[in-house]
């Protein structure tokens, strides 16, 4: 299937299943992928937690930033962000110039079942990490929520199902005219 528009920007909280449905867009469109936490990874030789622990979280986010800039170039792609992408205002920009920002939302709950299967989230190495994800989950909403071309709720869906979902919202969506507030 091609895609006649611009690059796909996958957001969300950690575990909404932006890296998995990414692979799963780059096998049905053809197009390239892009990951900004496999771009810091690689830079950096080792994995996020690594980074974490060695370099500190602001290390990391320069990181994703430099690798948000890279990414500035005009080639269709499938970018995929980690999920404190929205938090500094430069990637908003440049993301926005780049795609339609799919923002990959679900339940509080599912989200973070999801997110705490494996340890590699940094972030919620805490002591208590429900509450930890609850707060991120708060405080990040809007800011998704404020970027959002298109919005597909992951909770029950599998990664095809929603990859499925993305693509049929988005032969809506004109690329030229962006709405106020994110499509349901
Ligand atoms: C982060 C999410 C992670 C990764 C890093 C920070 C966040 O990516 O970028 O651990 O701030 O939410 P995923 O959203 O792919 O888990």
């Amino acid at each position: 299937m091609k895609i006649h528009g611009p690059s796909i920007v996958l957001i969300g909280m950690m575990g909404a299943g932006k890296s998995s449905v990414g692979r799963c867009l780059e096998r049905r469109t053809g197009l390239t992928l892009l990951d900004t936490d496999e771009i810091v990874s690689s830079k950096f030789g080792m994995s996020i937690p690594e980074i974490f622990a060695k370099h500190g979280e602001n290390k990391f986010r320069e990181a994703e930033a430099k690798a948000v800039r890279a990414m500035a170039i005009p080639k269709k792609t499938i970018i995929v962000t980690g999920g404190g992408i929205v938090l500094q205002q430069e990637n908003v920009e440049l993301l926005r110039r780049m795609g339609v920002i799919v923002w990959l939302d679900g339940n509080e709950d599912t989200l973070f079942a999801r997110a705490s299967r494996r340890r590699n989230r940094p972030l919620l190495q805490t002591k208590n990490p429900r509450r930890t994800f609850s707060q991120i989950f708060d405080a990040r909403r809007s800011l998704y929520a404020d970027i959002a071309d298109v919005r597909v709720d992951t909770s029950v869906l599998t990664d095809e199902e929603v990859s499925v979902a993305i693509l049929s919202k988005l032969g809506k969506v004109n690329p030229g005219s962006r709405s106020p507030s994110p499509a349901t």
